[in-house]
């Protein structure tokens, strides 16, 4: 059995991110591919009750620190529990959001100090490092009006509704990142329409699967 890959999305608010990864799942569950999709925060059970007390602010008193722990916590049950026994299976795994919006929203905007970052990061992730990270980059106030649309009557999250200085601070650190780990990062232009984005990704995903030895072969579906 191969192992699998491990595929993660990130950006700013509204980017498209969820949308890109239920397109890019079908593509690649039509040509007979085994696909997981998840999120974070959340993607187990553990994980999802954690999601409920940092979205809703409720661990924002409580100040940076002990979210970014919240974060990790959720993080480490998803890895341990869904993540990578799919990957070690031979699934593909496409997660929305990972370590990134860590780095991004605890560590650059939250202001945590690096060491502790990426000790916390270390402990976290245990050797599980995606293959790839997409970013999907967009100027924040169109992901905002975005969201917002999405959104509807709702109301903005704990960190939806932060002031655009900080989300235009995030787009700089994802930018940032993938200007420090390119073999691993890839920067999308997330302005265009949902299917000229997904043209995109799935070509940039099609060619890293590809030249990855034992699941490159074409399958009976179709070929890559
Ligand atoms: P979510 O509703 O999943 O929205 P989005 O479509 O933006 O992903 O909200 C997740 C929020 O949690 C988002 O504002 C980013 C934030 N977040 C962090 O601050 N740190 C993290 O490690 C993760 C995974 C998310």
């Amino acid at each position: 059995m191969p192992r699998g890959f491990f595929i993660t999305f990130e950006g700013g608010e509204g980017a498209g991110k969820s949308t890109q990864i239920h397109l890019l799942a079908d593509r690649l569950r039509r040509e007979g591919r085994d696909v997981l999709t998840t999120r974070e925060p959340g993607g187990s059970p553990g994980a999802e009750a954690i999601r409920h007390v940092l979205l809703s602010g409720a661990a924002e008193p409580f100040g940076a620190t002990l979210e970014a722990i919240l974060f990790a916590a959720a993080r480490s049950d998803h890895v341990e529990q869904v993540i990578r026994p799919a990957v070690e299976s031979g699934a593909i795994v496409l997660c929305d959001r990972f370590l990134d919006s860590s780095r991004v929203y605890q560590g650059v905007t939250g202001g945590l100090a690096s060491d502790f970052m990426a000790a916390l990061e270390r402990v976290t992730v245990n050797g599980l490092i995606p293959d790839l990270t997409v970013i999907l980059d967009i100027d924040p106030e169109e992901g905002l009006r975005r969201a917002s649309e999405r959104r509807g009557k709702a109301t903005a999250d704990r960190f939806e509704k932060e002031n655009l200085e900080i989300h235009r601070r995030r787009r700089e650190a994802f930018l940032n990142i993938a200007a420090r780990e390119p073999q691993r990062c890839v920067v999308i232009d997330a302005s265009r329409s949902a299917d000229a984005v997904s043209e995109n990704v799935t070509e940039i995903v099609l060619r890293v699967i590809f030249d990855r030895a034992g699941l490159s072969e074409p399958t009976e579906a179709g070929s890559v």
